[in-house]
C-alpha cells in the first residue's frame, strides 16, 4: 500500500479506519511540550489552579475538579456486561453514543425516527448523572441508504429536518452535539470533503448549526473531526471555518478533537487547541484512544497535560473501555485490558489530571433562537411569532405560540407562505394546506398554554419561508 497523506492508513479489515500516525517524540520535544503546558500553566494567574492536594481516586472525580468531564463513548449492546457497566459507572462522568444516535440510527426510513439505543444511552448517562455529548447529527457515514440515494435539494431539505427533529427529541438533554463530523478532506489542500452533503452546496454545515441551535437552544454545538492532532492543512481548514461562523454569528461553541493516535503526540498539540480556544470556542478530546507500545502511557499523559493547560478544553472522552470494546481490533489502545484491568495509561492519565490545571470558564447558556418582536396579546388571545432558518431552496420555520394575560386552551396560527414555497414537514402542530395560505392547529399535548406562557411548534419547506407576522387565534 502507498503513503497516504498525513500518514494515514487503511486497514483491510475496516476500510474507513483511520489513525495520525505521529512521529514519537525525541526527548527534547517532549521536555519542550511539557515546559510549554507549564508555561501555560503558570500563566492562568487569573483562574483557579487545582493541585494534588485534592487528588480523587477515579477519572471522572479527579477531571471534576477542575470543572472538566472524562467520558467514555459507550454502545448500548454492552450495557448488559457487568464489568464493562462497573467500570463506566465508577470512572466516568461523561458518555457519548458510539453508534446509537447516528443519522442510519435514528432515522433508518425517511420521517420514520428511532430512538430505542439512542435513548438507553441517554437514560444511562442521566441514572449516571453524567453528561451526554450527541453524536452525530450529520456525516457522510453512517447514512441511511434513503438518504445516501438522495442530492440536491431533496438531500439538504432530509438533512436539515434530521437535524431538527433529533435534537428537539433530545432538547435539553444533550451537553454538547457533534452536530456535523469530519467534512473536512485529508491531504494538504484545507478544503471540505467532498460528499453528498457537501455538494448540496458549502453552506450545508452552517445551516446545519442553525437548524441544531433553534432545535435546542441549550445545547453547546460542535464540529468534530479526526487528524486535527496539530496545527496542519486540515485543521488550519477549520480553523478558517470556526473564525469565519464567530464572524458572521453562525451559531459554533465548540470544536472536538477526535484524536485517534498512534505511537507519539505531534509537539504542537496543545498550541493547536489553544489558537481554537482563542477564537471563542470551547475544544474537546473526543474520540481518544491510543495504540498499545512502549509509548501508550506518555501519549495519554501528554494529551490530558494538554487538556488541562487549556482553559477552554472542557473535557476529554475515550472512545471505548476496554481494549475489547474497541473499533481498533488488536491494537489495545484503550485505558482498561481485556479483562478490565487498569492499564498504565489509566494511571498516567488519572496523575495527569490530579495534576492539575487552570480551571474551565463556568458554562453560559446560549442565547434563545431569534424571534421577531410583537407587543403582547390582549386577554384571551394568543400571538405567534416566527423564526427562520433559511438557506438556498429552503428553511426551517420555529413558531412560538403566546398565551396573553389568560390561559388558552386550544389555538390556530395561519401565515401565508409566498409564491414557490411548500411545506414538506411539520411537528408539533397539525396543518391545513401546504402552499399560499396554510394554517397550523395545535396538537393533544400543547393547546393548554398558562396566562403569559407558550409553547413552539415548527415546520420546514421548501423555496423561502413566510415573512409577514402570522395571526394567532385562541380557542
Ligand atoms: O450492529 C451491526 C451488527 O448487527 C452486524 O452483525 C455487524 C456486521 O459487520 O455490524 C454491526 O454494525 C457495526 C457497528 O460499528 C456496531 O458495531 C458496523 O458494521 C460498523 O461499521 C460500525 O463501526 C463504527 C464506525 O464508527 C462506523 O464508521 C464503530 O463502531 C465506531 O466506533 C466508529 O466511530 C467513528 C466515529 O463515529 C467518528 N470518528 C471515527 C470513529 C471510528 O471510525
Amino acid at each position: 500500500m502507498g503513503a497516504l497523506p498525513y500518514g494515514f492508513f487503511h486497514s483491510p479489515k475496516s476500510p474507513q479506519r483511520k489513525v495520525s500516525v505521529l512521529m514519537s517524540i525525541p526527548r527534547h520535544g517532549r521536555s519542550a511540550l511539557l515546559a510549554t503546558a507549564a508555561v501555560s500553566v503558570a500563566l492562568a494567574a487569573s483562574v483557579a489552579v487545582i493541585g494534588t492536594a485534592d487528588a480523587a481516586s477515579t477519572l471522572g472525580a479527579s477531571a471534576a475538579q477542575t470543572g472538566r468531564y472524562y467520558g467514555a463513548a459507550i454502545a448500548a449492546g454492552r450495557l448488559g456486561d457487568a464489568t464493562y457497566t462497573r467500570i463506566l459507572t465508577t470512572e466516568f462522568n461523561s458518555v457519548t453514543p458510539e453508534n446509537e444516535m447516528k443519522w442510519d440510527a435514528t432515522e433508518p426510513s425517511q420521517g420514520r425516527f428511532t430512538y430505542t439505543n439512542g435513548d438507553r444511552i441517554l437514560n444511562q448517562g442521566v441514572a449516571m448523572g453524567a453528561k451526554v455529548r450527541g453524536h452525530a447529527l450529520l456525516w457522510h457515514q453512517q447514512q441511511p441508504s434513503w438518504a445516501q440515494s438522495l442530492s440536491g435539494t431533496a438531500l439538504r431539505n432530509a438533512a436539515i429536518n434530521h437535524v431538527t427533529q433529533v435534537a428537539t427529541h433530545y432538547k435539553g438533554k444533550i451537553y454538547a452535539w457533534d452536530v456535523v463530523n469530519e467534512a473536512f478532506a485529508d491531504g494538504g489542500s484545507g478544503a471540505r470533503r467532498d460528499s453528498n452533503l457537501q455538494r448540496t452546496g458549502n453552506d450545508w454545515i452552517e445551516a446545519a448549526f442553525r437548524a441544531a441551535r433553534a432545535a435546542d437552544p441549550a445545547a453547546k454545538l460542535c464540529y468534530n473531526d479526526y487528524n486535527t492532532d496539530g496545527v496542519n492543512a486540515k485543521s488550519t481548514g477549520i480553523y478558517n471555518m470556526v473564525r469565519d461562523f464567530k464572524s458572521r454569528g453562525v451559531p459554533i461553541d465548540c470544536v472536538g478533537f477526535q484524536s485517534h493516535l498512534g505511537t507519539g503526540l505531534p509537539g504542537d498539540y496543545q498550541a493547536n487547541l489553544q489558537r481554537f480556544a482563542d477564537l471563542g470556542v470551547d475544544v474537546q478530546i473526543t474520540e481518544l484512544d491510543v495504540a498499545q507500545g512502549s509509548n501508550q502511557a506518555n501519549v495519554y499523559a501528554g494529551v490530558t497535560r494538554a487538556c488541562m493547560a487549556v482553559s477552554r478544553c472542557t473535557g476529554i472522552t475515550v472512545w471505548g473501555i476496554r481494549d475489547s470494546d474497541s473499533w481498533r481490533t488488536g491494537e489495545n489502545p484503550l485505558l482498561f485490558d481485556n479483562s478490565g484491568n487498569k492499564k498504565a495509561a489509566y494511571t498516567s492519565v488519572l496523575n495527569a489530571l490530579n495534576a492539575g490545571g487552570p480551571t474551565t470558564p463556568p458554562t453560559t447558556s446560549n442565547p434563545p433562537p431569534p424571534t421577531t418582536s410583537t407587543p403582547p396579546p390582549p386577554t384571551g388571545a394568543c400571538a405567534a411569532t416566527v423564526s427562520l432558518n433559511s438557506w438556498t431552496g429552503g428553511y426551517v420555520a420555529t413558531v412560538r405560540v403566546t398565551a396573553g394575560q389568560a390561559a388558552v386552551s386550544g389555538w390556530t396560527v395561519s401565515l401565508s407562505l409566498p409564491s414557490g414555497s411548500a411545506i414538506t414537514g411539520v411537528w408539533s402542530a397539525a396543518n391545513t394546506g401546504s402552499t399560499g395560505a396554510v394554517s397550523f392547529r395545535n396538537v393533544s399535548y400543547n393547546g393548554q398554554i398558562a396566562a403569559g406562557g407558550f409553547t413552539e411548534f415548527g415546520f420546514q419547506g421548501t423555496g423561502s419561508g413566510p415573512t409577514a407576522t402570522p395571526t394567532c387565534a385562541a380557542g
